[in-house]
């Protein structure tokens, strides 16, 4: 057991004996035990509020709880915040007392519960996600909430973190567990190459940006007509997208500022040239080619050798699911869970003897490359892989 389910299950096992020895007549009606991946402990209620405010809750949201508990969450969303929520949880107990809550509140029209389990639980409809489970939990949720929840959308924990998707705003509360809420804004899917023109007062040019994500980080470079510039300052907060560049034009460094927001395949925002003869604001409208990386990618990685194999990224309902076979025996079809797709960037994990290899990098129309690394790699490899045809 590691620690953070151990101290999790003793703070499950104080408040059982604190409060629900009063109720222990109901509790032992339970006939049907259930596996739960998290004990019951419930937020405190001003952790409930910090947590609703930091997601910046209004009347327009639908705010959904993954193991809603007692429905504490979802029933203060839509009492205080106006909202509508869905909760949903494995414990019959826990569901009847988020029904019975809904209803003292008088929220009944607004919310809902549901007996499921989250790990299968469809979150498309959801803009706020509040979890409050374990580091270990959140870490096999982040593919569902990444490829179900639309770019915009946010989630709030209550003291547990997403490992390497960093949180977007950290908050310190002291009736929060461990002192910590998390937040984070689901990134728009922005990498790939992206092209536009310029017209400024002096002249008409064309610029392209190629851009590799990791969640809502970025790196890049715009290319003018004879030079190209990595990006900086980049910060990506759901839709809005930012960044600088300093190309070097008539002998100047020029430093420009895009603002924009994404849509799918389109960028609508603006450009400031901040100095120079065509300093000026500008209407910066970016657009790019889709790419469909379904299909079987041969992937090849010479310092991890042993791994070499066959990506296959096939489309299933609304999502892209990955799997994997080695090259060397022998050769199962090993499906990866942790498949992230963020336009033409990729990341993936494929298990190996001791933690496993993570593969982060983008993908052509033909051709991929990135980079090998993971917790018990000491030094980042290379990986390359080339599109072949489907069996
Ligand atoms: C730490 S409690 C949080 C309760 C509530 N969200 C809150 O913040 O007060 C975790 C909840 O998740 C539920 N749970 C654990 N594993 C689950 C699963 N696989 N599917 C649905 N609910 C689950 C438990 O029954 C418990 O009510």
């Amino acid at each position: 057991m590691s620690p953070e389910v151990r101290r999790m299950w003793l703070g499950a096992i104080i408040a059982f004996w604190v409060v629900g020895l009063a109720a222990a007549p109901a509790l032992c009606e339970e006939t049907e035990p259930v596996e739960l991946d998290v004990p019951y402990v419930s937020t405190r209620p001003e952790a409930v509020e910090a947590m609703l405010k930091l997601a910046k809750v209004t009347s327009k949201d639908y705010v959904f709880d993954l193991g809603c508990g007692d429905g504490r969450i979802v029933v203060a969303a839509a009492k205080d915040f106006k909202a509508r929520g869905f909760g949903v949880d494995l414990d019959p107990q826990r569901i009847r007392e988020s029904n019975e809550n809904a209803t003292k509140a008088g929220v009944t029209d607004r919310v809902k519960f549901k007996l499921a389990d989250i790990m299968v639980t469809d979150v498309r409809e959801a803009n706020v996600v509040a979890i409050f489970l374990l580091n270990s939990v959140n870490l096999r949720l982040r593919p569902r909430l990444l490829d179900q929840l639309k770019p915009g959308s946010r989630v709030v924990s209550n003291g547990f973190h997403m490992a390497d998707w960093k949180p977007d705003k950290v908050l310190r509360h002291e009736e929060a567990y461990d002192g910590v809420i998390y937040l984070w804004v689901v990134p728009a899917p922005v990498g790939g190459t992206w092209q536009w023109k310029t017209k400024t007062s002096e002249a008409e040019i064309s610029n392209s940006l190629k851009l590799e994500q990791q969640f809502q980080a970025l790196s890049g470079a715009v290319r003018f007509p004879n030079q190209e510039v990595p990006i900086a300052e980049v910060s990506l907060a759901g839709k809005q997208i930012q960044f600088s560049a300093a190309p070097r034009i008539a002998e100047k460094e020029v430093k420009i500022v895009y603002q924009g927001t994404v849509e799918g395949d389109a960028i609508q925002g603006t450009q400031k040239w901040l100095t120079g003869p065509s300093a000026g604001t500008y209407p910066w409208t970016a657009s790019r080619q889709p790419l469909d990386i379904t299909g079987r990618w041969q992937v090849r990685a010479p310092e991890r050798a042993d791994n070499n194999g066959t990506l296959r990224i096939q489309r299933k309902d609304k999502s892209l699911l990955a799997t994997y076979v080695r090259d060397k025996k022998p050769q199962e079809e090993l499906a990866l869970p942790a498949f992230y797709v963020w336009g033409s960037s990729i990341r993936f994990e494929i298990p190996s003897d001791r933690t496993g290899l993570v593969f982060t990098g983008s993908l052509t129309a033909d051709t991929g490359s990135g980079t090998v690394s993971g917790d018990a790699v000491e030094k980042q490899t290379r990986w390359t892989a080339k599109r072949v045809a489907e069996k």
